[in-house]
C-alpha cells in the first residue's frame, strides 16, 4: 500500500462522523444536555443572565435575591413554578420571554435533586 497513513486518517475522520451522528440521535434536535446538572455550572449562569438584573441587592423584589446559593436555596419552592409559568406562581422573568425549555429543564432537575450546593 502506498498511503496507509492517509487511509488510516480518513478512517478515523469517518468514525468521528459516525460518533456525532449517534449523539444527535440520542439528543434529537435540541442540543440540550441535562445529564449532569449543578448549581454552579447549570443554574447559577441562567439566574445570572436572566434574573439577577432585578433580583439582587437589598431592594430585591419581594426579598427574592438570586445572587448567591444560600439566597437561591431559600427560593427553592418558587423557582421552578415561576420559570415554568405554573398556575399559582408569578411568571418569571417578569415581562420578558419565558426561559428556553432547556434552561427550565435544568432548573427542574436541580430543584428535584434537593437544590444541592454543587
Ligand atoms: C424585570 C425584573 C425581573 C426579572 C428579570 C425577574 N424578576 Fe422575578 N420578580 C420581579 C418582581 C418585580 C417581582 C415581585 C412580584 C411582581 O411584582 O410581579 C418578582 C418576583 C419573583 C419571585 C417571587 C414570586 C412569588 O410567588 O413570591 C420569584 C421566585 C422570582 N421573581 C424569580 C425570578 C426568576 C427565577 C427570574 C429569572 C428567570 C426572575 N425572577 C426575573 C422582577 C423580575
Amino acid at each position: 500500500m502506498k498511503y496507509p497513513g492517509i487511509i488510516l486518517l480518513l478512517f478515523i475522520v469517518f468514525m468521528q462522523g459516525c460518533y456525532y451522528d449517534n449523539k444527535d440521535i440520542l439528543n434529537p434536535g435540541t442540543g440540550c444536555d441535562t445529564t449532569i446538572v449543578t448549581y454552579s455550572a447549570s443554574v447559577n449562569p441562567v439566574l445570572t443572565a436572566y434574573c439577577v438584573g432585578c433580583h439582587s441587592g437589598a431592594n430585591a423584589p419581594l426579598g427574592v435575591n438570586l445572587e448567591t446559593y444560600p439566597n437561591v436555596k431559600l427560593q427553592t419552592g418558587k423557582l421552578f413554578g415561576s420559570v415554568n409559568h405554573s398556575p399559582g406562581f408569578i411568571p418569571m422573568p417578569k415581562n420578558e420571554n419565558k426561559l428556553s425549555d432547556c434552561n427550565i429543564a435544568k432548573i427542574r432537575k436541580w430543584v428535584a435533586a434537593g437544590a444541592p450546593n454543587n
